[in-house]
């Protein structure tokens, strides 16, 4: 028989299958809790702090790791938590570069909705040194723009663990952590597959498509290319 946990979630009994995070919980109970880096069954590592939850422990848990307990009684809404979710974004802000407006994923960015959803403002609230990467734009399909990246990893899980080709991964420590490629090769130079999963798990604007419309405009601008034109086909009358 099932081991069930009874707990309570903004004072909404909730009754769950032993092993189930507070996170699943609470959708169970119709609760809301915010996230960037989770992905379900694919990304569950804590990263991003931006489900932190009360449970009356000394410090606030990451709801999408943390397992239920029977007698639980979790707050997900309270203005300490607003708050503590508040710094936490504005802390991933300050190494962001907030060049929104020529963004690929501008309107279309979970950092900037959650930046909406927080009113989150003051996006240079904690200002300091901020890394500066290359863009590496030589795949024929995939941009990375590591200035973007917010270190969820949730691309990092789709190479890896859905696509199983493996490709990328973190690199480097603490404030130099970044995603790439082994050796720092570009994704063009590595058995990258092109098929783009890791562009649809990417939260922001660091993994885009590239552009081929940009593509064409500048291989026609560029005066070292002859670039040959083919007349389109003829259509046949029916
Ligand atoms: Fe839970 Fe990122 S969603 S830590």
């Amino acid at each position: 028989m099932e081991n069930l946990v009874k707990l309570t979630i903004d004072g909404v009994s909730v009754e769950v299958p032993a092993g189930t995070t507070v996170l699943e919980a609470a959708k169970k109970a119709g609760i809301n809790i915010p996230t960037l880096c989770y992905l379900k069954d694919i990304n569950q590592i804590g990263a991003c702090r931006m489900c932190i939850v009360d449970t009356g422990a000394r410090a606030f848990g990451a709801a999408c790791v943390l397992p239920v307990s029977n007698g639980m009684n979790v707050k997900t809404n309270t203005p300490k938590i607003r708050e503590a979710r508040r710094v936490n974004l504005e802390l991933l802000l300050s190494n962001h570069d907030k060049k929104c407006l020529d963004c690929a994923r501008n309107q279309k960015c979970e950092l900037q909705q959650m930046c909406q959803d927080l009113g989150v403002d003051d996006v240079d609230k904690y200002k300091g040194k901020m890394n500066e990467y290359d863009i590496d734009d030589l795949s024929p399909s995939i941009v990375r723009n590591n200035n973007k990246c917010i270190l969820c990893r949730r691309c990092v899980a789709a190479c890896n663990n859905t696509q199983a080709v493996g490709v990328i991964g973190p690199m480097g420590r603490g404030f130099k952590t970044k995603i790439g490629s082994a050796w720092e090769q570009p994704l063009n130079d590595v058995a990258c597959i092109n098929c783009g999963q890791c562009i649809a798990a990417c939260p922001t604007g660091a993994l885009y498509e590239k552009d081929s419309t940009k593509a064409v405009w500048d291989l026609l601008n560029d005066e070292t290319k002859t670039v040959v034109v083919q007349p389109a086909p003829a259509v046949r009358a029916a």
